[in-house]
């Protein structure tokens, strides 16, 4: 079945990962950027050497991927036909909000954007524009072609309709989109990580550890962890029986926080949500996490 065409406006860093996903998942693709097109071109073309030398995809997979693209310096020409625009331009406003003049003006409200603003709001983005509703932060994380998460950021104006079909979009194309409902500075992952990245420098600087072994704590401790289940899951595996109700129990007895309940109803509904294969009960994500681990130290080369 033909797929719809997603067109990209901007095509750097961030934009180039994210069109050369589409192109990979079989969307017809137009990539937009006002610099020399070769650039963006040889940028694609490395992009899809990375995933055929590690495997990812056959040679035959990256060259039917690179006939589905569509090189251009007219925005209009890149946006027409499309459902799906994906703004990567510089963090300006005012040059995003004159890309979505154009591209409403455009395609009318049949086309939704998501803009990869690390630091608008969507709400900011939103203001002035023909159809408002139909604008969304989709923010994504460098590397943008490997890494799947994008938060979709909700602003005042943006319908759920939008959120439902960005959503889908990102889940063609391979991404694995979370939605923020609340429009505010560092989304979700950007407090999150900043969190970490405050308390870092606050230890190194105070004498706590030498900045190699704060590293090394995270890269060998914690931090592998997360990729297999996650800050809360991880957490909730901690304790016999496993589960942020065995934990609140273990730890709180019978006057466990509210703050714990509401994460074990949410914990309880991500394991039911986690495909089979990485487990989806207490026991299963047990046995699919220690293999991963050993896995990961393979990685690290502290195991052969
Ligand atoms: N770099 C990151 O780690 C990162 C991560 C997430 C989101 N972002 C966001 O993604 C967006 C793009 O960042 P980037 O790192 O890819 O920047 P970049 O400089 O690598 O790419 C920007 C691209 O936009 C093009 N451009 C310039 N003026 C334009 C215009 N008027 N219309 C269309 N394209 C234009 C440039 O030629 C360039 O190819 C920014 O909003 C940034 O905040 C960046």
């Amino acid at each position: 079945m033909k797929k719809d065409k997603i067109a990209f406006i901007g095509c750097g860093l961030i934009g180039a990962g994210l069109a050369a996903n589409s192109l990979l998942t079989g969307h017809p693709t137009a990539l937009y950027d006002t610099c020399d097109l070769a650039i963006i071109r040889d940028r694609i073309a490395a992009i899809l050497t990375t995933f055929v030398e590690n495997g990812v995809y056959t040679k035959e997979q990256a060259e039917e991927a690179a006939s589905l693209a569509f090189y251009t310096n007219d925005m209009v020409a890149a946006v027409e036909g499309a459902v799906f625009v994906q703004e990567s331009a510089p963090e300006r406003l005012e040059i995003k909000r004159s890309i979505y003049r154009t591209v409403q003006e455009t395609c009318g409200r049949d086309v939704v954007i998501g803009s990869s603003a690390s630091n608008i709001m969507t709400s900011t983005l939103q203001e002035g524009a023909l159809y408002p509703d139909r604008i969304v932060v989709g923010h994504p994380f460098n590397p943008s072609h490997l890494l799947p998460t994008i938060e979709v950021v909700v602003g005042k104006q943006t319908s759920q309709e939008t959120v439902d079909f960005t959503k889908q979009i990102y889940s063609e194309m391979d991404k694995v989109p979370v939605v923020c409902l609340k429009d505010e500075v560092g989304y979700l992952v950007q407090r999150i990580n900043s969190q970490i990245l405050e308390t870092a420098i606050y230890l190194a600087n105070n004498g706590y550890a030498s900045v190699e072994d704060i590293d090394k704590a995270i890269m060998y401790g914690p931090g592998m962890r997360l990729p297999l289940c996650g800050q809360l899951l991880s957490i909730g595996l901690g304790v016999a029986g496993g589960g942020w109700r065995a934990l609140a129990q273990k730890y709180c007895g019978t006057d466990a926080p509210k703050e714990y309940l509401v994460v074990a109803d949410g914990v309880d509904e991500e394991m039911a949500h986690r495909p089979a294969a990485i487990g989806n009960d207490v026991e299963s994500i047990i046995k699919y996490r220690d293999k991963a681990l050993i896995e990961l130290q393979r990685v690290q080369r502290r195991i052969p």
